[in-house]
C-alpha cells in the first residue's frame, strides 16, 4: 500500500477538554507520523473556507462558529493507507455512530462537536493540508 497524507484537527471541544496530549499519543501510538503541527485560532472566514464544500448545509453556519470559537491543533499525518485507516481510527462522523475504542466514540459529545476531524480522500488531504501549511512547514525528513 501506498504512503498517504492526511490532514487532522483537534478540533476545539478537544482542546477545550485538554485532550490534545491523550489524542496526540493515540494518533503516534497508532502509526501515524506527525509531519507538521500547530496551534491557531481560526476566524469564522477561514473556518469558513476549509468547509466551502458544505456552504449550502443547514450546519454550515453553526459549524464556522464552533470551528472559530477556540484554538484548534490542525497536523498533517503521514502513513500507508493513512485516508481510510484515519478516519477508521477516529470513527463515524456523528460520534453515537462510532465504533467502540475510536476516538470520538471515546470523547465527543455530538455530531457537530465531534473532537476531531480528518480528510476524506488523499485529493482532499492534498488541499487541506496546504491550506493550513506551507511546503515549508512541512518536516517530511526527520531523520
Ligand atoms: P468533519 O469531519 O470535520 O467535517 C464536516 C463537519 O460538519 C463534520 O465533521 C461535523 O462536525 C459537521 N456536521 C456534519 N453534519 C452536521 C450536522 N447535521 N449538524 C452539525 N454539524 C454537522
Amino acid at each position: 500500500m501506498a504512503e498517504e497524507r492526511t490532514l487532522t484537527i483537534l478540533k476545539p471541544d478537544c482542546v477545550r477538554k485538554e485532550l490534545i496530549g491523550e489524542v496526540t499519543k493515540r494518533i503516534q501510538e497508532a502509526g501515524f507520523k506527525i509531519l507538521a503541527m500547530k496551534m491557531t485560532r481560526l476566524t469564522k472566514d477561514i473556518a469558513g473556507g476549509f468547509y466551502a464544500v458544505h456552504k449550502e448545509r443547514p450546519f454550515y453556519n453553526e459549524l464556522c462558529e464552533f470551528m472559530s470559537s477556540g484554538a484548534c491543533v490542525p497536523m498533517i499525518l503521514e502513513k500507508e493507507n493513512a485516508i481510510a485507516d484515519f478516519r477508521t481510527f477516529i470513527g463515524a462522523t456523528n460520534p453515537a455512530e462510532a465504533d467502540e475504542g475510536t476516538i470520538r466514540a471515546e470523547f465527543a459529545d455530538s455530531l457537530g462537536e465531534n473532537i476531531i476531524h480528518g480528510s476524506d480522500s488523499v485529493e482532499n488531504g492534498k488541499i487541506e493540508a496546504a491550506y493550513f501549511f506551507p511546503g515549508s512547514e512541512v518536516v517530511a525528513n526527520q531523520a
